[in-house]
């Protein structure tokens, strides 16, 4: 555990400066995207005295009815990183296509991606939500900005992270050279380095899933499943414990801070073997981050980071986490 006091800040400089991973336009979009954080963090704090819970009366692209924080957190995101010249274009699960930079600002040379409010059926039950981003380049062989510059592999992405509104508000990113965590200091009103390099353990006996979901599952899930129901008695020779909190975002940070498996896997209910999740802007980020700290992230068959996306939307069943657990049910399912 870090005990100096290390900023957001002097973090991003210290990075710039030792391995050239971070460049001045994309620390100045991080240290952007860090202020929304700290503004929907504050709304979302207000709850009930802020006017910010409950419904909106509109439905999003995938078909989910918005709630009031969803909008909210979208529209500080944009207002927030705008102007700062960082940006060609922007692209949210609460927009239907991509936000292009005005022309009454600089365009800049990124792409941010955004799930602005992970976790919505939690925000009305004060649990834990979050923000999901992930950055990637603009293609330069390209003029002016379409859909397709987004369409990028999640190897590609230059910086990814999430902010989960929990008992704290902790920052989680990485740039391509581990992972570091930052907690919010609301006194001094910045994020303070508080973890770096987290790791997560190969092994684990916990797993994540809605297993109200487990009869519409495949074969492959269904065994992994059922192996670690079994318990001590099984073919694990282990106990495994549950959790389930609904809000990636704080599933996916109780892996980085202590191991386990998370999936949301591909049901038959759905067509095209797609998933729940979303590809761009919650499964790559989160696999990437889950890389950097020593974890796995696939599909059930394909590393989730090489998928090559065919649209903004796409949506993606997602194991990712320990990495011994992800390999054995990764390979539970037939190869392609
Ligand atoms: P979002 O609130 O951004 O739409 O994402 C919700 C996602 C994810 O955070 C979570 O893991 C999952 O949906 C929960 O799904 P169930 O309600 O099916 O458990
Ligand atoms: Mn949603
Ligand atoms: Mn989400
Ligand atoms: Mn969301």
């Amino acid at each position: 555990m870090a005990q100096s006091k290390i900023s957001l800040t002097r973090y991003l400089v210290e990075q710039q400066r030792a391995d050239g991973l971070i460049p001045g336009q994309l620390r100045l979009l991080l240290e952007v995207v860090a202020r929304a954080c700290k503004s929907i963090s504050q709304a979302v704090n207000k709850g009930a005295l802020g006017g910010v819970l409950g419904t909106a009366e509109s439905e999003n692209v995938q078909g989910e009815i918005q709630k009031k924080l969803d909008i909210i957190a979208n529209e500080v995101l944009i207002e927030a990183n705008e102007w700062g010249g960082h940006l060609a274009a922007m692209a949210s699960e609460e927009m239907d296509s991509i936000y292009v930079v005005p022309n009454r600002y600089p365009q800049g040379e990124y792409l941010l991606l955004f799930d602005p409010l992970d976790g919505s059926s939690n925000i009305d039950v004060n649990v834990s939500i979050g923000t999901i981003f992930s950055v990637l380049k603009k293609p330069d062989d390209t003029p002016g900005v379409q859909e397709g510059d987004f369409l990028q592999a999640g190897s590609k992405q230059v910086a990814a992270g999430y902010c989960i509104y929990g008992p704290q508000t902790t920052l989680v990113l990485t740039v391509g050279a581990g992972v570091a965590m930052f907690t919010l200091d609301r006194e001094q009103g910045s994020f303070m380095l508080t973890q770096e390099d987290i790791q997560i353990p190969a092994d684990t006996k916990e797993f994540a899933v809605n297993m109200s979901n487990m009869r519409h599952w495949d074969a492959p899930v269904k065994r992994y499943i059922d192996e670690c129901l079994a318990g001590k008695e099984g073919p694990r020779g282990k106990d495994f414990n549950m959790r389930w909190i609904a809000s990636m975002v704080a599933d996916v940070h109780r892996i980085l801070m202590r191991g386990g498996v998370f999936m949301y896997p591909w049901d038959k209910r759905e067509p095209e073997k797609a998933g729940k999740l979303r590809l761009m802007y919650e499964a790559n980020p989160m696999s990437w981050l889950v890389e950097q700290a020593g974890g796995a992230a696939t599909n059930g068959r394909q590393r989730i980071m090489d998928l090559q996306p065919s649209k903004l939307h796409e949506r993606v069943a997602v194991v990712l986490g320990s990495k011994n657990e992800v390999e054995r049910l990764t390979g539970y399912h037939d190869p392609l």
